[in-house]
């Protein structure tokens, strides 16, 4: 069988894929969705079966699409752009060219892409932090931290606390005219995971306390003590992500032992000594009742996975389970929602939890979108939505930082 036809067939399967796979009614861009969604799920397909038959691994297909896009450090007229490293991290910073008397402001972006993938090389986040440095005349700052699974939990999170804490040291910061009153961290899918987790661990340290002035939370994943939240079951199948691929993905930080990810699927993962963990992520007493629609809560199943995993109960893996003190004296928070996302409601807890103890959120929800839509904003799959959501952000960001 030739390439062609290869290609031919693949592109059929896709097609028939589009037109089968259902969206929400009221999604922006149906189409385009469908395509992106239909896209991901057949690349989650052939991954599941090409593992079993041996010929690759699981998330190898995803990845490749992610580095297609791939940008150099390439400067323009605003923005001087340079590949290098802090504390031996690979980051890319932006440099705006334009003359300031004050010292600038400085947004530390972290990519997301399930602790598996991505990179702040891809074209969408580079045109994203090219905006944002040149809109606010900013210093940002992209990490390329570690991926799983080569490297485990709490790789990535290291190199992210790493790499911004060299960046705010004094000589720093000097270096490269950043006011060290207006930093703000900003993190998309599970690069808001690592941008809550880091923020929090910062502010609990004695020695980087109130140096973060902002955090931006762009739907992230923030728990992964329940698997069965509303949204998760509401949006199991899609739009974008699905419920079986983000646990395959993010089960891969943790360990490649498939047990993990079978057990997380029947939300069957948590060891007896997590039951007192459970307040913190429990659905029905903190999200709001619109979102709770028809879903009943059930406590948790617990002690049904033989082997242990300690980092299942480490606030740096679920930074939703932090007790009140430790959310007190969070930063000023932005963190934009979408309705259709399986992610959803681990924002909607985590806005509830900060706002109950005095931590001022703006929350940003967008009724009709979907996951992921800041790095779809490059052809050929480009989303209005994606802009949208940045102008929004950049907006905020130009009140706030
Ligand atoms: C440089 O900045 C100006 C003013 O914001 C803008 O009009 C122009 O498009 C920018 N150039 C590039 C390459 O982004
Ligand atoms: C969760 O909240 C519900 C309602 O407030 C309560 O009945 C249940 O015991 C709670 N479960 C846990 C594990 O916190
Ligand atoms: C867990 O351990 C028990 C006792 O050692 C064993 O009987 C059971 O088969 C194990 N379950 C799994 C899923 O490995
Ligand atoms: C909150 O958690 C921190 C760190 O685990 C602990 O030191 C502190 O005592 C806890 N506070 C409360 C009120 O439980």
């Amino acid at each position: 069988m030739g390439y062609k036809t290869l290609c031919f067939g693949f592109f059929c399967i896709l097609l028939a894929y589009c037109f089968y796979l259902p969206v929400p009614e009221d999604v922006e861009e149906a189409w385009k969705v469908r395509t992106i969604s239909a896209i991901l799920k057949m690349s989650s397909f052939m991954g599941t079966i090409g593992e079993y038959i041996g010929l690759l691994k699981y998330e190898d297909i995803l990845v490749m699409l992610s580095t297609v896009h791939f940008t150099k450090p390439v400067s323009d007229e605003n923005i001087t752009v340079i590949d290098t490293k802090f504390s031996n991290i690979p980051v890319r910073l932006y440099l705006p060219k334009r003359k300031s008397e004050r010292q600038r402001p400085a947004v530390i972006f972290i990519h997301g892409g399930a602790f598996v993938l991505g990179s702040y090389k891809m074209a969408a986040y580079d045109d994203l932090n090219r905006w944002t440095a040149n809109k606010l005349g900013a210093v940002v700052v992209g990490i390329d931290y570690r991926l799983a699974p080569k490297y485990l939990f709490p790789a990535a999170l290291e190199d992210c606390v790493y790499t911004i804490k060299f960046f705010l040291q004094k000589n720093i910061l000097a270096k490269y005219r950043v006011d060290p009153t207006r930093i703000c961290i900003m993190g998309d899918s599970s690069g808001g995971t690592l941008a809550a987790t880091v923020t929090q661990l910062l502010q609990n340290d004695p020695n980087f306390k109130d140096k973060i002035k902002a955090q931006a939370l762009m739907y992230p994943g923030l728990q992964s003590l329940d698997t069965l939240l509303p949204s998760h079951q509401e949006y199991q199948h899609g739009p974008i992500l699905t419920r079986e691929m983000i646990i395959k993905l993010a089960s891969l930080y943790v360990t490649e032992d498939k047990d993990l990810f079978q057990a997380a699927l029947r939300n069957e993962h948590m060891p007896t000594e997590s039951r007192h963990l459970f307040k913190f992520v429990n659905w029905s007493d903190f999200l709001p009742e619109k979102y709770k629609k028809s879903y009943v809560y059930t406590d948790p199943v617990l002690g049904k996975l033989n082997a242990s995993y300690p980092v299942l109960v480490d606030s740096r893996l679920s930074p939703l389970i932090v007790n009140d003190t430790q959310l007190q004296s969070l930063p000023l928070t932005y963190i934009v929602t979408c309705e259709h996302d399986l992610l959803r409601d681990d924002s909607l807890i985590y806005i509830s939890r900060l706002r109950n103890v005095g931590v001022k959120v703006t929350h940003e929800h967008i009724e009709k979108g979907i996951h992921g839509a800041l790095s779809f904003t490059r052809a050929p799959i480009f989303l209005n939505l994606g802009l949208k959501i940045r102008d929004k952000y950049i907006n905020w960001l130009e009140e706030n930082l």
